[in-house]
């Protein structure tokens, strides 16, 4: 099969939410440290009635739906996630209710979990697939759904939510190269929940994306990985790779702030191979950083923000489409990167085609990897401008209801105590989903979770 990759993708988010700059005032944050510090918009969040589970069920029926798939045609499925909801059975088996209705239980795939990689890995799992021996003709289907939720404090404004659904298959618009493939994994404690009994994250002084892991993993990672699928892209393309053979870049986006400084990295590593990107007014600012050892330049204060302000007309060009989604949901983990990239096809579908997009994919612990994408028109129903139809970002944002901090803060308190829990009713209240979107009714005395559709 040719031009295996993304053939159709949909997006779901819960249609409550919270402004970062209310909960700015809420949290006694000085003005501006989530809007401006964080560079966070707004906050998506589960009410009692959704989980990661409604999420996807809600995405795929929509994906099926809009796109017109027969559900037998569903080979595969794979999920990633990093909620959890039980230790042992996948979030996928809870979607073969979709498929098992068409009589299809013919479906391979279970989920993936490395936190925020999870996603990448379920799509790399269907995208070979479908170039394997193994490929049976039909499609691959992957879901990235999370909530992320965090204890009172400093990390609270970076939880989010959303399902994102992608359809795997030949001759796709969006299409893998590939060859230039840079992955880096290893074991580092940088964010990990190891408290089972909570669904935050421990609070593990110093151990948070903002200082240790931008430091100590992010930055030579970047470097690591770059090198690595720029020398493969060199060995095919027999010139090096700068950022200017990507018309975009898209970010795993913890808060976008680490975005900004993630791109001013990899612009920096580009001046350090002095590729012809950098302009000469540029190149004079980062000169003196030349001299610092890596280590150095990984703390310096100096360098971060140096790179930031040269970097920045290539980040409102190359980056900066991508941000909408993740500065309006915050982070939904394993779906962060792909809403991320779906923010790209709503802002760019127009002049997307014969582009490169890199991707960048990050979870912790840590697993990640450098990718890109190769656009094409494609054939309806599988076009760029029906992805963006479908997508309808713009009036999925407007018709969100904004909640207050109060409210939030009530709802994660509520939650906190339905974690892990059995033998409860959910409070039914629909009245904010649109038709068709899946919620939780009850949990039974043996755990079991009951669903139905509005
Ligand atoms: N106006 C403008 N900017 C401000 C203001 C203000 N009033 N106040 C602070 N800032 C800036 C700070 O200067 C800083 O920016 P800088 O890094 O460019 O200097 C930024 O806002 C954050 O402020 P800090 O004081 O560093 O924030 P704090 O120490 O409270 O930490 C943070 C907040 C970064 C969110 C931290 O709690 C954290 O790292 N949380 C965890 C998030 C996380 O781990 N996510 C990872 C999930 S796993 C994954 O996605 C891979």
């Amino acid at each position: 099969p040719k031009d295996v990759g993304i053939l159709a993708m949909d997006i779901y988010f819960p249609p409550t939410c919270v402004q970062q700059e209310a909960l700015e005032g809420h949290d006694g944050a000085s003005k501006g440290k989530y809007t401006i510090g964080l560079g966070q918009d707004c906050m998506a969040f589960c009410t009692d009635v959704e989980d990661v589970i409604s999420m996807s069920l809600t995405v795929v029926t929509s994906l099926l739906k809009k796109y017109q798939i027969d559900p037998k045609q569903i080979g595969r499925l794979e999920v990633g996630s990093e909620t959890v909801i039980d230790k042992s059975k996948s979030i996928k088996t809870w979607i073969m209710q979709i498929f098992e209705e068409y009589d299809n239980t013919d479906v391979e795939g279970v989920d993936s979990t490395n936190a925020c990689y999870g996603g990448t890995a379920a799509l790399f799992n269907c995208v070979n697939w479908v170039e394997s021996n193994s490929w049976d003709g039909r499609y691959g289907l992957v879901v990235c759904t999370d909530s992320g939720v965090y204890a009172e404090g400093p990390a609270r404004p970076t939880g989010g939510a959303a399902a994102v659904a992608m359809l795997i298959g030949p001759n796709a618009p969006i299409s893998f190269e590939s060859k230039y493939r840079g992955t880096h994994m290893s074991h580092v404690y940088d964010f990990y929940k190891p408290n089972l009994a909570s669904e935050y994250p421990s609070p593990f002084p110093g151990l948070l994306m903002g200082s240790y892991l931008r430091h100590a993993t992010l930055w030579p990672l970047i470097l690591v990985i770059t090198t690595t699928a720029a020398s493969k892209f060199e060995k095919f393309e027999g010139k090096q790779f700068s950022i200017s053979d990507s018309d975009y870049f898209v970010f795993h986006s913890p808060y976008n702030k680490l975005v900004q400084k993630g791109f001013a990295r990899l612009y920096f590593n580009d001046f350090l191979r002095n590729t012809s990107v950098v302009a000469k007014d540029a190149k004079e600012k980062l000169e003196p950083f030349t001299k610092l050892s890596g280590d150095e330049s990984y703390e310096s204060r100096d360098l971060e923000k140096a790179s930031q302000q040269v970097a920045k007309p290539l980040y409102d060009a190359k980056v900066q489409p991508s941000t909408l989604l993740p500065k309006q949901l915050g982070n939904m983990y394993t779906a962060s990167l792909y809403a991320a990239f779906a923010s790209v096809i709503h802002n760019k579908h127009k002049t997307l085609v014969g582009q490169r997009i890199v991707m960048f994919s990050y979870g912790s612990g840590l697993t990640s990897t450098m990718f890109s994408f190769k656009l094409q028109n494609g054939q309806h129903p599988f076009s760029l401008p029906n992805i963006a139809s479908v997508l309808n970002v713009s009036e999925k944002l407007e018709r969100r209801h904004v909640v207050s901090p109060e409210k939030f803060v009530e709802t994660l308190k509520l939650m906190e105590h339905r974690y892990g829990a059995k033998d409860f009713e959910t409070s039914r209240d629909t009245s904010l989903l649109t038709p068709g979107t899946f919620y939780l009714v009850n949990v039974d005395s043996m755990y079991r979770r009951y669903y139905a559709r509005k």
